[in-house]
């Protein structure tokens, strides 16, 4: 649909009919809507994979979910999702395609960019990569001095940092145990120094991870390994190619940096940063698990693309968990959104999901270039469960705001948990469905009276409950079902995307910082002046330069 003839979101009839069905329900609560219709955990749950997706414990009827069907259906979300997978090039304001999907896709897939088929090229980088990872394990793939690879060093930030770290504590029981990895990302120096302090350069591998090989913080952060490296080694640039490998599309920068662009795996410009772990910026996981556990992993991410691409709208995870995300933003006023994995592996799930959910929807601007009308990419937060017990679900449950909340959990501890640990993994679980169970339904004051409370305590103690939850459960937490829980996510961050009508794949939200970072440096540096510095920021730069002895 062109720019002319799309109506703004909040004008269309089904937008108003949401808005009338919202002041209807009223505070309907989860209490009532269940005794209306027992059948919810039925009809409210979906099997994709080997997820398990519960979504009764929502403040929806089956009305509000067909009103919320009906407003995908209205702004084209399915129109655009098969305009994604075909590789048109959806994000507009960068004039590209937008095909993470290509990175997960069978052998003999046909996906064209500017009419080439991209899927022989992605599965040629993987085979390499493969390759690589097997050399580095096995060992035959060793240092300047002739010593076996021990340490594998990830620097990169942002997409190129988040998606592997955290795939790399996800999978970690089935990472290589006699390898260390380290991930690097900050530009201040502690980061790196903390990484490499105690490693033998001879025994170290940077893998130098950057889609334009331009951002500052991983240039600076490259450089002061290669010059760790090269010091700690007493050598030559000569040692920099079996101690630095690159991930990036910039050949060119790579190959300026001083890395054989031979030891360079390469994506494409239609891989967005945050949808990237899968290409090669997963090399350093891909080590970590090694190859065929690495493709396990793409073909669970494939198999939620294929739900997504074929489902129908009533069983499509992705469009519903986007939708629910989208009645809350604007019928309820929601502005967060808690991810509460309970599972210690998952401990960096949500600081990955931060970046994919909040840099691909923080948007104040359609995708006309008009200011929205509505609430757009929510606040996306939230660390293993039973720590935020202990610290933040205090306010979840008895604060102001409305948060909406998945809780993910598996019925299987990790296979390589000491035995004396495994029982501990039935009361992990028994806090995961009891949080759930609280949340929802709450005590009244009633209930908290019938228990012998004082008067004067039964509001402190009464948990009102009606906040909304969904449970993603699976079996295991494997290498396939990290890639169905991250694809569930992307294409549930698409969906909102498209309904409010956003481009969810640039980020220029990103660029004015950087631009003013780099004007910034030389004041710091030898007090120079800064054109258009604002009096604050004057006062306070005049500060650190006092306070740093210039
Ligand atoms: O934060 C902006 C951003 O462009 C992210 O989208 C990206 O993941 C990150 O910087 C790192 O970029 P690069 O991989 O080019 O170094």
């Amino acid at each position: 649909m062109n720019a002319a003839s799309r109506t703004r979101l909040n004008q269309l009839p089904e937008w108003t009919a949401l808005g009338k069905h919202r002041e209807q329900l009223g505070d309907a609560h989860l209490r009532e809507l269940f005794a209306d219709d027992p059948r919810r955990p039925e009809k409210y749950a979906l099997q994709v994979g080997d997820l398990h997706i519960d979504y009764s414990k929502q403040l929806v009827t089956d009305e509000t979910l067909a009103l919320l069907r009906d407003l995908a259906a209205t702004t084209e979300v399915f129109a655009l999702r098969d305009a994604m997978f075909r590789g048109d090039k959806i994000n507009t304001t960068e004039d590209r395609a937008v095909l993470h999907t290509a990175l997960r896709a069978p052998r003999d897939a046909v996906i064209e960019v500017d009419g080439e088929n991209v899927v022989p090229d992605v599965h040629a980088v993987l085979d390499k990569m493969g390759a690589f990872a097997d050399k580095v394990r096995s060992g035959e793939w060793t240092g300047h001095t002739g010593k076996r690879i021990k340490n594998v060093v990830n620097i990169g930030i942002g997409g190129s940092d988040l998606g592997p770290a955290m795939a790399y504590e996800v999978l970690r029981p089935y990472t290589a145990r006699d390898l260390t990895f380290r991930f690097v990302s900050n530009v201040d120096g502690a980061d790196l120094h903390e990484a490499v302090r105690d490693l033998d350069p001879a025994e170290t591998l940077f893998i130098i991870a950057s889609k334009t090989f331009t951002t500052i913080e991983t240039i600076t952060n490259a450089t002061s390994a290669r010059d760790w490296l090269l010091t700690g080694l007493r050598a030559g640039q000569d040692a920099v190619a079996k101690h630095f490998v690159a991930l990036s599309t910039n050949a060119e920068k790579v190959a300026e940096f001083g890395i054989d662009t031979a030891n360079m795996f390469e994506f494409w410009d239609w891989v967005g940063g945050r949808y990237s772990y899968d290409s090669a910026i997963g090399l350093s996981l891909m080590i970590a698990i090694g190859p065929d556990r690495f493709r396990e992993m793409l073909d669970g991410f494939h198999l939620v693309d294929e739900h997504f691409r074929t489902a129908p709208p009533e069983a499509n995870a992705p469009l519903i968990l986007g939708l629910l995300g989208v009645w809350y933003g604007a019928f309820h006023d929601a502005q967060a959104h808690a991810v509460l994995p309970y599972s210690h592996y998952l401990s960096k799930f949500t600081a990955y999901l931060q970046q994919l959910d909040m840099e691909s929807n923080g948007k104040s601007v359609d995708r006309d270039g008009n200011p929205v009308e509505w609430q757009t990419g929510p606040v996306v937060w939230g660390t293993p469960g039973t720590n935020g017990q202990h610290a933040y679900y205090q306010l979840i449950h008895q604060g102001t705001k409305v948060i909406p909340a998945d809780f993910i959990g598996f019925a299987q501890p990790v296979e390589d948990l000491l035995p004396g640990l495994v029982p501990q993994h039935d009361l992990l679980m028994a806090n995961f469905f009891a949080q759930t169970q609280a949340l929802a339904f709450g005590k009244t004051p009633d209930e908290v009276r019938a228990e012998g409370v004082p008067d004067e305590l039964v509001p402190h103690k009464t948990f009102r409950g009606n906040h909304p939850t969904t449970t993603i459960l699976a079996g295991e937490l494997t290498p396939s079902v990290l890639g169905q829980l991250i694809a569930l996510y992307e294409h549930k961050v698409f969906v909102q995307g498209a309904v409010w009508n956003i481009d969810s794949f640039d980020q220029w939200g990103v660029e004015l910082g950087k631009v003013l970072a780099k004007r910034v440096e030389p004041a710091l540096t030898e007090g120079a002046e800064v054109d258009g510095l604002d009096a604050s920021s004057r006062a306070l730069v005049a500060k650190y330069r006092a306070l740093r002895g210039r």
